[in-house]
C-alpha cells in the first residue's frame, strides 16, 4: 500500500485526492499496489469544503504527514515560500518522496531540493508547477539531455490569459475577467501574482534552469505584467488586427542568457494567438529537435490534478530515478547505468 500525505486540500489538492480514489481509473491497475491519501494538511480543519473526507483524515498538524513513518510520499499543494519549503526539506529529510505544484517554491529553491532529494536518494517531481496539464518539465528534461536548447518562449499563465480572451472576445472588464478566473481556481492566493507577471517569472526560471542546465535566478528576469492593458487598449489592438498576450521568452546564446516576461502584440495569424482562455502554449527550441510546441489547459484543478497524479506514478514506478540533479551547481542528467555487467 502507497501512502499519500497532502500538504494542502484546495484547487489543486482536491482534485489530487479525487484522482487517487475514483475507483474508475486505471491507477491501481498500473501500478499493480493499492494506493491512498492518508493524511491532508488544511489550516482550517473546520472549514467547509465541497469534497466530503473524514475528519480523522485531516490535520493542522503538518509533523502529522512529515513524521509520520507510514507516508511514502508528500504532495505540496499549499502554495506559499518558506512554510512549504521547510515542509518539504522535513520531509527529505524524513524519508520520503516529494512532489509539488508550488512553481514560487521550486524557482527559489531547485538546487537545494534537487539536491537532498539526491543526498537521500528520494524522487522530487514538479510537473504541475509549469503550464497546469501540460507535460512540459519532463519532456524538456529529455531534450536537454540530447539538444543544446537555444530558447523557451510560451504563454505559461492561465489567469493572465483568460482575462486577455475575455477582454478580447466578450467586451468583460479586466475585472470582470479577473473574478470569474479566480471562482474557476486558476488564480493564484494572490492574484498580483499572475497580473504583475510574477507567476510566468517562476515558472520561466524553472524552464530556463532546465533547458540551460544551470539555475536561473528568479530576480534577474526583466518582468512586466498586463495590470495596465486596459478595454480601450484591447480595442484598439483589435482594429489594428493585433492582439495582446502575456508572453515568457528565455534564450541562450554561447553560454549567455537572457529572460523576460512581458505582454507582446501578435497579428492574428501567429499560433500564440489561437492559445484562449486558460490554455497555456509552451515552445522549446533545440539544435537537434528544432522546435517543440506542447499546447493544453495551464491552470484549475484536473489538468493540474493530473499531473501532480502523473508524478506520483512516475515515483511508485521508479521512472523518477532517472530524472536529473545538482552537481556543483549544474543540473546534471543521473548517471543510471542500466546495462551494468554488459
Ligand atoms: P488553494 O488556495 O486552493 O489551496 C491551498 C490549500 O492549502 C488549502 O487547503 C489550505 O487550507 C492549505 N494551506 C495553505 N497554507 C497552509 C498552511 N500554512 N498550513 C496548512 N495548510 C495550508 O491553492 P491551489 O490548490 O490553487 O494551489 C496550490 C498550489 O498549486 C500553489 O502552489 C499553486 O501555485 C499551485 N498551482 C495551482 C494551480 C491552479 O490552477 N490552482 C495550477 C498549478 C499550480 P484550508 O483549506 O484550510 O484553507
Ligand atoms: N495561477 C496560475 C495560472 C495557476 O493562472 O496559470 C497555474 O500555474
Amino acid at each position: 500500500m502507497i501512502k499519500i500525505g497532502l500538504l494542502g486540500f484546495g484547487t489543486v489538492g482536491t482534485g489530487v485526492y479525487e484522482i487517487i480514489n475514483n475507483t474508475e481509473n486505471n491507477l491501481r491497475i498500473l501500478l499493480n499496489k493499492e494506493i491512498e491519501v492518508s493524511k491532508i494538511l488544511v489550516s482550517d480543519i473546520n472549514k467547509k469544503r465541497n469534497v466530503v473526507v473524514s475528519k480523522d483524515i485531516l490535520t493542522q498538524d503538518p509533523l502529522d504527514i512529515l513524521e509520520n513513518p507510514e507516508i511514502d510520499i508528500v504532495v505540496e499543494v499549499m502554495g506559499g515560500i518558506d512554510k512549504a519549503y521547510e515542509y518539504m526539506c522535513l520531509a527529505f529529510k524524513n524519508n520520503k518522496h516529494v512532489v509539488t505544484a508550488n512553481k514560487a517554491v521550486v524557482s527559489k529553491y531547485i538546487d537545494k531540493l534537487l539536491d537532498l532529494a539526491n543526498k537521500y536518494d528520494r524522487g522530487f517531481l514538479f510537473e504541475a508547477s509549469v503550464g497546469g496539464g501540460i507535460p512540459i518539465i519532463k519532456p524538456l528534461k529529455q531534450s536537454a539531455r540530447i539538444n543544446n536548447i537555444s530558447n523557451v518562449r510560451g504563454i505559461l499563465n492561465g489567469t493572465t490569459n483568460f482575462i486577455l480572451t475575455k477582454m478580447c472576445d466578450e467586451n468583460l472588464s479586466f475585472d470582470e475577467a479577473l473574478n470569474i478566473a479566480q471562482e474557476l481556481g486558476y488564480a493564484e492566493a494572490d492574484p498580483t501574482d499572475d497580473i504583475e507577471g510574477y507567476d510566468v517569472k517562476r515558472k520561466l526560471a524553472i524552464l530556463s534552469s532546465i533547458a540551460f542546465n544551470n539555475k536561473t535566478d528568479v530576480d534577474s528576469i526583466m518582468c512586466r505584467g498586463i495590470s495596465s492593458i486596459n478595454k480601450v487598449d484591447i480595442k484598439m489592438f483589435k482594429k489594428l488586427g493585433l492582439v495582446s498576450k502575456l508572453v515568457g521568452s528565455a534564450v541562450s546564446n554561447d553560454n549567455n542568457y537572457s529572460a523576460s516576461v512581458e505582454p507582446i502584440l501578435l497579428n492574428e495569424n501567429s499560433t500564440f494567438t489561437t492559445v484562449k482562455d486558460a490554455f497555456n502554449i509552451v515552445s522549446i527550441t533545440g539544435n537537434v529537435i528544432g522546435e517543440l510546441q506542447f499546447y493544453g489547459q495551464g491552470a484549475g484543478k484536473n489538468p493540474t490534478a493530473n499531473a501532480v497524479v502523473s508524478d506520483i506514478f512516475d515515483i511508485v514506478t521508479g521512472q523518477y530515478k532517472r530524472d536529473d540533479f545538482v552537481q556543483n551547481g549544474k543540473l546534471i542528467s543521473a548517471d543510471i547505468d542500466l546495462f551494468k555487467g554488459r
